[in-house]
């Protein structure tokens, strides 16, 4: 199957990253104790896949990232007595390493780095097709990615999408980051609590401090990359487009998912998700001054009316999609 990857040695702060983003999906790394919002908005995802995976399917988890969404897939299965093929595939190694760590001991689990170098030595997305090494899936799965991929690349990562399934194979996906009019005015997209920190810290002292010591346009594209660690969420009209012209047909369903308070501290403490606040330097400081813009984020939203003193609430949408005869 492919070409299989194996994580390279990781620095300190890539494991860390890793293992920080395992810890806000299952409290004290505890498989058995999946956060709240990630087992409640997973559960919609793999009510609608399991139907289409049977005995010896192939199933893709695209965007995998420390394996949340895999490890669900794989308990339901595992209680059904049933044996799929399942490929894991994600570009970012910190995260991965730790979904390889996790169920690499699982013959019945592949990885496919979903990154590699061109000719030119540029780094490019691989083809899905070459990660599957010409196999049709019968289901593949993306739970809380799809908002993440450029508008830009959605068209050509669903043709991928339906050249890679068999006929009568299913796309499922959710996001809990699109808008749609489906949400209601009691619920928020899922990272609207940390582009709130990142606005309230654009303007912080500290932090304007450091970035008046760099060249201006250093400042400016570091501000820039940070902006797209949370990316303004794009309509789901635009997955919608992309999905349907590769040749789909599309039925939609939503859910509110509950995130409570301090699974999002942890969440956006996360070393790769708390960079919103660099270059505030990593540790005490700058995570204190994210707690801090959170919790003013959280009250305001409780007088929006999306949060509860323990919780927001976040708007989930869930594609289920087939390819049209
Ligand atoms: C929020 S995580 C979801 C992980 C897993 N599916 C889960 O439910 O826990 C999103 C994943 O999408 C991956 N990702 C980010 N940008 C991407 C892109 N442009 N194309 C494919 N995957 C991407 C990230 O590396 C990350 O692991």
């Amino acid at each position: 199957m492919a070409s299989g990857w194996t994580p390279s040695t990781l620095t300190p702060h890539e494991v860390g990253d890793g293992l920080a983003y395992h810890l806000a999906l299952y409290h004290d790394g505890d498989l058995a104790r999946p956060a709240g919002w990630h087992a409640d908005s997973v559960r919609h995802l793999l009510e609608i896949a399991l139907p289409h995976i049977k005995e010896g399917s192939l199933v893709v988890d695209y965007g995998a990232g420390t394996g949340g969404s895999a490890i669900e897939l794989l308990k339901l299965l595992d209680a059904a007595d049933i044996s799929i093929q399942l490929v894991l595939i994600d570009p970012l190694v910190s995260w991965f390493s730790q979904a390889y760590n996790i169920l690499n001991h699982r013959d019945d689990v592949h990885f496919e780095l979903s990154i590699g170098k061109d000719a030119e030595g540029k780094t490019v997305f691989r083809e899905l097709d070459d990660m599957l090494d010409g196999r049709k899936a019968d289901v593949i799965i993306s739970s809380s990615t799809l908002h993440l991929v450029p508008v830009r690349a959605l068209p050509d990562l669903c043709r991928q999408f339906a050249d890679s399934l068999n006929p009568g194979g299913a796309l499922v996906w959710d996001s809990g980051d699109v808008e749609s009019e489906l949400r209601p005015a009691t619920a928020a997209c899922l990272h609207d609590p940390y582009r709130g920190v990142r606005e309230h810290l654009r303007d912080d002292d500290a932090r304007q401090a450091l970035l008046a010591k760099l060249a201006a346009e250093d400042a400016i594209r570091a501000e820039r990359r940070l902006d797209y660690i949370f990316p303004v969420p794009f309509g789901i009209e635009v997955v919608l487009e992309a999905i349907e012209s590769a040749g789909f047909n599309s039925e939609v369903t939503d859910h509110v998912v509950g995130f409570d308070v301090e699974d999002a501290e942890r969440f956006v403490l996360v070393p790769r998700l708390a960079e919103i606040a660099a270059p505030l330097i990593e540790g005490g400081q700058r995570d204190n001054a994210i707690r801090e813009a959170l919790s003013l984020v959280l009250a305001r939203m409780q007088l929006e009316g999306t949060a509860s003193e323990a919780e927001y609430r976040s708007h989930w949408v869930y594609g289920h999609h087939s390819l049209s005869k």
